[in-house]
């Protein structure tokens, strides 16, 4: 895809299809990114294309169609390979998304963890990074700790070095959080935890959306996330993992493609990656995928996170001047999430008048039930921002929030 020369929202809007829908006779102003992203025309012809062309099943055909399925697949993986700069193709495990991500891993560390063993878990995480691995504490004796966090919603870099004094086996922390937007000091935390021999797995499915993590920088053991988030399809998503790692971990799930021979005395795997994608996998989608993370660097994460950033700016200030409204998660640090309450109000009242008003946010817990129990409260309603986003929207977004209050309270 072309390099866009600079950026213009009004062009970039064009892309996004969606974006010219009327919600409740109001012109559509989409605040929900966190939850899932809009999906350009370019990623939309992508999958209509592979659908009215080359369906077909990949890796196990002879025929053209299968072939040309599996180079598409293949070139989606280098794709992904390069935006992350993974090491080798086969470090890139295609999965139906970061909660499978990281099902696989916590999978895995069954066969190593040992009762006692402890592992690290940050207070901000997603729900599908605390339960899997209480799964798994539940089957190997291991034992789960919280690494706290402050106020402002930035990670208590004090007590994890407390924390890391004993000696964690594995870490797993969100590189920026859905519910308060704090991005966190990843880099720093890795290599802490590695300094005492901790592995460390990263979700980061609110990242990519807004910047572009690069894996052996950060030198994280595994990466996760989903292409939904970042103008790819549902129903797919990525594993980076290290290749030690990947030859260490036994195979999530059993069946066709993940195998080298097979008696019904024994079974020996296929080499990575196959070994942990079992089953027809989401070609269409793995592809999509590659073609998002294309659309979204001929963007440039350096002019997204520019625009993103002065969006954010620009909203906190405006919201902040609303009197009884509390933001929660005020990082210098953070990205373009915005989680507020009004007091008095109800978090989904709020979410429901502004919906009838076109405006799409999302309210309550966020998968994120002990972020919420940390500040007392049982929810928040949450804005969260893209690059199609604008500056006139979000006066449109404060001006109905006004409204709403008024009617509210
Ligand atoms: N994790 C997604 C969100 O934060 C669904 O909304």
């Amino acid at each position: 895809m072309m390099n866009r020369k600079e950026f213009k929202v009004e062009d970039i809007r064009k892309d996004f299809p969606i974006l010219k829908r009327e919600v409740n006779g109001k012109p559509l102003i989409y605040f929900d990114n966190a939850a899932t992203g809009q999906t350009p025309q370019q990623v939309i012809d992508v999958i209509s294309h592979y659908y009215a062309h080359y369906n077909a099943n990949i890796h196990r055909g002879v025929h053209q169609l299968s072939q040309e399925a599996t180079d598409q697949y293949e070139a989606a993986r280098q794709t992904l390979q390069q935006h992350f700069n993974a090491k080798h193709p086969h470090e890139i495990i295609f999965t139906s998304g970061t909660t499978h991500s990281i099902n696989l891993v916590a999978h895995g560390f069954g066969s190593i963890l040992k009762p006692g063993d402890l592992i690290l878990v940050s207070a901000m995480e997603h729900h599908s990074n605390i339960v899997p691995w209480q799964m798994l504490c539940e089957t190997t004796g291991a034992v789960m700790k919280v690494i706290p966090m402050t106020q402002e919603g930035e990670l208590d870099l004090q007590q994890l070095d407390v924390l890391l004094s004993e000696q964690p086996k594995l870490v797993f922390v969100n590189h920026i959080s859905n519910a308060l937007g704090t991005i966190n000091p990843i880099g720093v935390i890795t290599k802490k935890a590695h300094d005492v021999g901790a592995a460390v797995l990263i979700d980061g499915a609110q990242a990519c959306p807004h910047i572009k993590p690069d894996v052996q920088a950060l030198d994280v053991d595994f990466y996760v996330t989903s292409a939904h988030k970042m103008c790819g399809p549902t129903g797919v998503g990525m594993l980076y993992a290290k290749e030690q790692w990947l030859k260490k971990l036994p195979p999530y799930q059993g069946g066709g493609e993940m195998i080298s021979e097979v008696t019904f005395e024994k079974t020996t795997y296929a080499d990575l990656p196959h070994k942990f994608e079992a089953g027809t996998p989401n070609i269409c989608g793995g592809i999509a995928f590659g073609a998002a993370v294309d659309y979204m660097n001929a963007i440039g994460f350096d002019a997204i996170a520019a625009y993103e950033n002065e969006l954010l700016a620009y909203a906190t200030k405006k919201l902040s001047a609303i009197e009884g409204l509390k933001i929660y998660g005020t990082s210098p640090n953070k990205t373009s999430v915005i989680s507020f309450n009004i007091d008095g109000v109800h978090a989904y009242d709020l979410g429901t008048i502004v919906d009838k008003l076109g405006i799409a946010i999302r309210t309550g817990q966020h998968c994120a039930q002990p972020v919420m129990d940390f500040y007392g409260i049982s929810g928040t309603a949450r804005a969260s921002f893209a690059f199609y986003n604008t500056k006139t929207e979000i006066d449109q977004f404060v001006t109905a929030i006004e409204r709403a209050k008024r009617m509210l309270s």
